[in-house]
């Protein structure tokens, strides 16, 4: 069973920027097979490992209903739906990508969100690290993809509303009874330190920050991934520091 880091916050505060860097920093580092969960049905995540937006998962689900003669005889729709996962959406290359999209056709949810989630809890199975970057907030982290989690990332900035909703997930996490073994606070595009006030207030444990980093925002801005930051790149020196707090 691979190990789960599920990177969750307010929208904004630089979800997928995280969850980008840590897979390029599981890549180049633990030489593991690292799967990356786009969860953001506003998905960016892939452009920022250098991928092309492929299908999602929900676009594929929505063909299928719309025409269920494309499912072989003798084969469940359950069944169709996680070959056709397994051949078409995980691209197999340094890392895997898996992007879930949101069905957008009519149907049942809850028969999507469980499909969805015993597919994810078999695939996860096959690697050693699964990133799952959130939509923001919460609620569809418990209902879409996975009830666990060894680590949950809540990114805040520095502010009182930041870190209050912050908070507010934090809560979330328990009252939704998702079984995270450790929840940290990170604050991106941060000024402050570790002992400051407000973290404190936070009651969430504080594992580190990011500074705002010119580098990260030009190659947003340009639509470029974020493996050509160069090696002087503030965000990825905090990042190689997250990691190996996380994995010594
Ligand atoms: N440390 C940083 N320094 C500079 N720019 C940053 C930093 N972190 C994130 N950004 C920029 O801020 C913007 C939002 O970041 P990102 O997309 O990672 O946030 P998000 O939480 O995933 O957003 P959403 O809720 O929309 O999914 C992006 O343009 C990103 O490049
Ligand atoms: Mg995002």
């Amino acid at each position: 069973m691979g190990y789960i880091i599920a990177v969750c916050g307010k929208g904004g505060t630089g979800k997928t920027t995280i969850s980008s860097l840590i897979v390029n920093w599981l890549i180049k580092n633990k030489k593991a097979r690292v799967l990356a969960v786009d969860a953001d049905p506003n998905s960016n995540l892939a452009i920022n490992l250098g991928f092309k937006p492929k299908a999602s998962i929900g676009g594929m689900l929505d063909e299928v209903s719309k025409n269920p003669s494309v499912i072989p005889q003798g084969m469940s729709k359950p069944e169709y739906i996680e070959y056709r996962i397994q051949t078409e959406m995980v691209e197999a290359d340094s890392f895997d990508i898996l992007v879930m999209g949101r069905p957008e056709g009519p149907g049942c949810y809850c028969y999507v969100n469980n499909l969805l989630r015993d597919i994810v809890k078999k695939l996860v199975k096959s690697y050693d690290y699964i990133v799952v970057d959130n939509e923001a907030g919460l609620e569809h982290l418990s209902r879409r993809t996975m009830r666990q989690a060894d680590t949950v990332l809540i990114v805040s900035d520095d502010t009182s509303v930041g870190l209050r909703s912050a908070r507010r997930i934090f809560d979330l996490i328990k009252e939704l009874d998702i079984k995270a073994n450790k929840s940290f606070l990170v604050l991106n595009r941060s000024n402050i330190s570790a002992d400051n006030k407000e973290i404190k207030e936070s009651g969430i444990e504080y594992l580190d920050s990011l500074p705002s980093d010119q580098e990260v925002l030009e190659l947003s801005i340009k639509g470029r991934p974020l493996s050509e930051l160069s090696s002087g790149s503030t965000a990825l020196k905090s990042i190689e520091r997250i990691c190996r707090k996380l994995w010594p």
